[in-house]
């Protein structure tokens, strides 16, 4: 015991230098937040709050304290085992013996249960917290979403979330315990020689002191060499992202010299570092065992003056430990709780986050009502003042089809974002067959709409789960007849898998046009009543393009359209085409009437024809 606690004293050095490593990697930690509003509450009561089973809690922090105080009774058994030993006193002598192997296995015990208590209660509440995060993520409203970045909430539901088990794991039974360590090892100490007590106190100020002035210059260098290393990973990124753009540009020189550099950088200043914490650390073992020196010293002279036995000297030195290393211990649990609870904030900002209204009514289909109808709708994005779309008037009877064209930027694909009712924010009036936007259910508005847009989004599951995304009931046969109606049937049967092809397996290997009829299939089978197609061919070749439209075209067929379209050709057949620039539509009619016009949507044609039949087919076109 004695001399696993003087080890403890030696090697005190070495905690120090950890807690210098800890200080300066603790900034670089906490950083990288996000500008959310701060949540109200206090994030550590709100987590005391949330998490259920609390007498777990208590009980865990119960132990704590009955460890902590046989901690401290070993510590003084040591001083009656030596006493005892030194005046061959063998019955209490062999006693104290049974005692401390009796205390022994109940601090085995204590700390079984502690971690059995404190693990049930930290993963009951991450279960639950876990469990809100990800219903919240879920039903955030489409602004919330894009504002945040995905690798942020990716982040906050898995290295906070470790964080918040870390706190309710190891920091709150360490608080409680290290405390109370220091304060019954005091008191053991004033009973065992007040004397010597207050010329140790007179010492331990001076270890503190010391320990708090070497870490200080450490912060400064440490925090530069993190931010070296992270120049290195954002070009190392950058590099994996943009590969194939470095490699069409011949820019691997110039990353690798970039890089280059910042590892130089990193490595000059993580010399400094080293050399610095070499210095320090070398400083700090010297410094940090004169308090225990002196003391011995001291003790040492007072067992002589026969004031003292020798074994509550030995006592006094191996509780000297439980004093001051708690007290060196609590800067770095102090600052561990506070990023921790930090963590906890961060979860708690995606949990406040408004959600979408769940409110409303699903309405019957009016066909005699106008499908879709804008009444001088206005809007602006959440925390932008520009108006996006200014007094847009337009309606869509059942069974037309109408197309949107215009330079970009003109606030087409907002309009459809409008429509699919992901901003309440919008002025005027949106009116979907017959009924205010705003007085149907959500779920049952999406569920009249099928979007196919220019970046389609697959999910990492099989090819024949994609397309049932469309329609969760579908059987495999209506899977098969929306990929043969989307013309998708026959690349399908040529991979070895079929339809169970796994597009997480597939990686890239799927060219735009064979993503885009997947998600045509998935929008075929959800049949419903609105098509809204944003730009739907425009990533593809021409080819690609003429197999799609014809898809299309079918697909169209009896149903109530809005086409975005890029290229002019191919909405010739619509019942009316709308020319939108910058929110406001600025022409409108059929195809023959627009050309008769002789104005913007004539400019646009006559430059688009020039241009493919100069067989430039992939040309961005702008007004
Ligand atoms: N989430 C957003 N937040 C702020 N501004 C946006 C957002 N999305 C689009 N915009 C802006 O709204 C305008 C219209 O965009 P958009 O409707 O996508 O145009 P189009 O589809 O006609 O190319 C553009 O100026 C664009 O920069
Ligand atoms: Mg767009």
């Amino acid at each position: 015991m004695f001399y696993r606690n003087f080890i403890m004293g030696l090697t005190h050095c070495d905690r120090l230098r950890l807690t210098v490593e800890m200080h300066g990697t603790y900034q670089s930690q906490i950083t990288g937040g996000s500008d959310m509003t701060q949540t109200q509450e206090k994030p550590f009561r709100r987590l005391i709050g949330v998490f259920p089973k609390k007498y777990l809690l208590l009980t865990g922090v119960f132990i704590s304290i009955v460890y902590a105080t046989i901690t401290v009774t070993f510590g003084y058994l040591l001083k009656v085992l030596i006493d005892a030993a030194a005046e061959g006193d063998r019955g209490p002598f062999f006693l104290v013996l049974q005692v401390s192997i009796g205390l022994l296995i109940a601090n085995a015990l204590l700390i079984y249960f502690r971690t059995r208590t404190l693990g049930g209660y930290t993963e009951n509440g991450l279960a639950l917290l876990r469990a809100q995060y990800s219903e919240r993520i879920t039903y955030l409203t489409f602004d919330t979403v894009q504002n945040i970045h995905s690798g942020e909430l990716l982040s906050r539901g898995t290295n906070d979330m470790n964080r918040i088990r870390n706190f309710t794991f190891n920091v709150i039974p360490k608080l409680i315990e290290a405390p109370l360590t220091a304060l019954l090892a005091l008191l053991v100490l004033l009973y065992l020689s007040w004397q010597l007590t207050l010329f140790a106190f007179v010492m331990i100020p001076v270890l503190i002191i010391g320990s708090t002035l070497l870490i200080k210059p450490i912060g400064p260098i440490s925090k530069k060499v993190q931010e070296k290393l992270g120049h290195i990973n954002t070009v190392v990124t950058d590099f994996i992202k943009g590969v194939e753009v470095s490699k069409a540009y011949n820019l691997e020189t110039r990353l690798e010299d970039k890089n280059t550099r910042f590892v130089e950088e990193s490595v000059s200043s993580g010399k400094q570092l080293a050399l610095r914490r070499g210095v320090l650390g070398a400083f700090s073992s010297g410094f940090s065992i004169i308090p225990f020196i002196t003391t011995f010293v001291f003790g040492g002279y007072l067992v002589i003056e026969g004031r003292m036995t020798l074994g509550s000297l030995l006592a006094f030195i191996n509780l000297l430990n439980f004093l001051t290393w708690p007290l060196t211990q609590m800067s770095t649990l102090i600052g561990d709780a506070k990023r921790d609870l930090a963590s906890a904030n961060r979860v708690f900002e995606i949990i406040d986050q408004p959600l979408e209204r769940s409110d409303g009514d699903d309405f019957p289909i009016d066909t005699t009502q106008p499908v879709v109808a804008f009444k001088d709708v206005s809007f602006s994005y959440p925390g932008d003042q520009n108006p996006v779309i200014k007094q847009l008037n337009f309606s869509i009877k059942h069974g037309e089809s109408v197309a949107f064209v215009g330079p970009s930027g003109g606030g087409k694909s907002t309009v459809t974002k409008l429509l699919m009712g992901y901003y309440d924010t919008y002025e005027g009036a949106i009116n979907v067959f017959g009924h205010d936007l705003r007085s149907w259910s959500l779920k049952a508005l999406r569920e009249k709409l099928a979007l196919v847009s220019q970046d389609t989004f697959l999910f990492p599951e099989s090819i024949h789960e994609n397309i049932q995304n469309g329609l969760v009931e579908a059987d495999e046969s209506m899977v098969m007849a929306a990929a043969k109606k989307a013309n998708a049937h026959d690349f399908i049967m040529a991979f070895n898998d079929g339809y169970q092809t796994s597009l997480n397996e597939l990686g890239n290997s799927l060219s735009g046009g064979q993503k885009q009829r997947l998600s045509i299939a998935r929008a075929i089978i959800k049949n419903a009543p609105i098509l809204l197609l944003d730009e739907a061919t425009s990533a593809l070749d021409t080819e690609s393009e003429a197999i799609i439209q014809e898809t299309l075209d079918t697909l169209l067929k009896d149903k109530t359209s809005i086409i975005i379209a890029h290229r002019l050709s191919t909405i010739k057949n619509v019942h009316k085409i709308f020319v939108i620039a910058s929110g406001a539509i600025v022409e409108s009619g059929t195809h023959d009437t627009l050309l008769a016009q002789n104005g913007v949507y004539t400019r646009l044609y006559l430059k688009q024809s020039q241009l493919e039949e100069g067989d430039a087919h992939d040309e961005i076109i702008d007004f």
